[in-house]
């Protein structure tokens, strides 16, 4: 058994985050997006793993993410020349794929842990040509979306529907036998230019393959768009997170809940409600960081009020007295007011940014 990790693409939709970065690995709860996908791999006992890569972002997954050492994997990676499809990128990792079954996994997924684990004995157990995994959702249109008839079986997925057949979603995480190749090489791109794996899973169901869907009931997030980064980084602090203070704290400051701080962080007269994450070297003095907030490392924040956002490295916010609340703070931005109450606002806001005076 193998896995594909899908890394490229362009992210589009987490622009300005997504300029100057891969969006697979802005982190959540300090740790990039995809290497849930690979740890939930390694757990699942699958250990030779196959990443697509970008010609733009690709050295830096390279770079940051290794060759699999850190999570026990070995890991190859494959050059996708251009954001082709879903279904292009099974294609382009063939040679890596040969006639091994697989778990297809977007980079930009996470899913509750445990659950590919469950998945993957199923599909393994009753030897199907394809897996898919459904999730009802509230806006199907952004998704590929599943018709399926009174038992459950699935008679059409289309992508990305005008009009959806159903709110079935198709989560990104897909167990294919070999046999998704043949359907592979017999589809045509879409309208969007793009060769789809629904398509593909398509000419599986009409050429009566054995095609399971099941309901995913544990949590999912494709993290594509800011709110949804939020969604899973409150999850999964939620979850997952444990106390641990590893930086100084001063006498003054007052830790409550569970909250994580790095090696060589600071925090003077501070009050931090978790769940929080702190990654390493950080300075934070006169400040609240309300529930649900992760702050990777060599974050400067000075007289903040901030709640359920996520701050990237080597950002700086100081002086807003305002509570900040829902927000993403890209790498080394820098939010800072005058000493005296400002009677203007100065700005330098680079492409796509969102910036809401509320
Ligand atoms: O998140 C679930 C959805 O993912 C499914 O419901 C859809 O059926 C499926 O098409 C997909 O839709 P998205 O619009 O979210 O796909 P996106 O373009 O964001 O790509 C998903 C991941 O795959 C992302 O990590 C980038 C990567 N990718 C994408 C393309 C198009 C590649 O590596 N190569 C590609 O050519």
């Amino acid at each position: 058994m193998k896995a594909l990790i899908l890394s490229g693409g362009k992210g589009t939709r987490l622009r300005p985050l997504t300029y100057t970065g891969a969006k697979q690995l802005v982190p959540v709860a300090n740790k990039p997006i995809l290497w849930y996908g690979i740890e939930e791999m390694v757990t699942a006992g699958i250990t030779d793993i196959g990443i697509i890569i970008s010609p733009e972002t690709g050295a830096e997954v390279q770079a940051k993410t290794g060759n699999g050492e850190r999570f026990g994997a070995n890991i190859t990676y494959i050059l996708q020349d251009k954001p082709a499809g879903l279904a292009h990128a099974v294609q382009v990792a063939r040679p890596f794929l040969r006639d091994s079954p697989f778990v297809m996994y977007l980079g930009d997924n996470v899913i509750q842990q445990g659950d590919l684990s469950y998945f993957l004995k199923k599909f393994i157990q009753e030897t199907q040509d394809a897996l898919i995994l459904l999730r009802p959702v509230a806006n199907p249109s952004a998704f590929g979306v599943a018709k399926v008839d009174d038992a459950g079986r699935v008679l059409q997925l289309i992508e990305k529907p005008k009009i959806p057949p159903s709110n079935l979603a198709l989560v990104g995480v897909y167990f294919f036998s070999h046999i998704i190749h043949e359907a592979i090489a017999t589809i045509q791109p879409s309208t969007r230019g793009e060769l789809e794996i629904t398509d593909a899973i398509q000419c599986l169901i009409d050429r009566k393959k054995q095609v399971v869907a099941c309901k995913l009931e544990g949590w999912w997030l494709d993290t594509g768009k800011k709110d949804d980064l939020l969604e899973a980084n409150r999850l999964i602090l939620d979850t997952y997170l444990t106390k641990s203070i590893l930086g100084m704290v001063d006498s003054e400051s007052q830790i409550i809940g569970r909250v994580q701080i790095g090696e060589r962080s600071r925090i003077i007269n501070c009050t931090i409600r978790g769940p929080v994450v702190i990654g390493t070297d950080c300075h934070l003095e006169n400040c609240f960081i309300g529930p649900y907030s992760s702050i990777a490392d060599n974050v400067t924040l000075i007289e903040t009020d901030l709640e359920h956002s996520v701050v990237l490295e080597n950002a700086k916010i100081v002086g807003i007295h305002q509570r900040i609340i829902d927000s993403v703070i890209g790498q080394r931005a820098q939010l800072t007011i005058a000493p005296r109450r400002p009677k203007a606002l100065r700005f330098m806001i680079g492409d796509d940014c969102h910036i809401e005076l509320t």
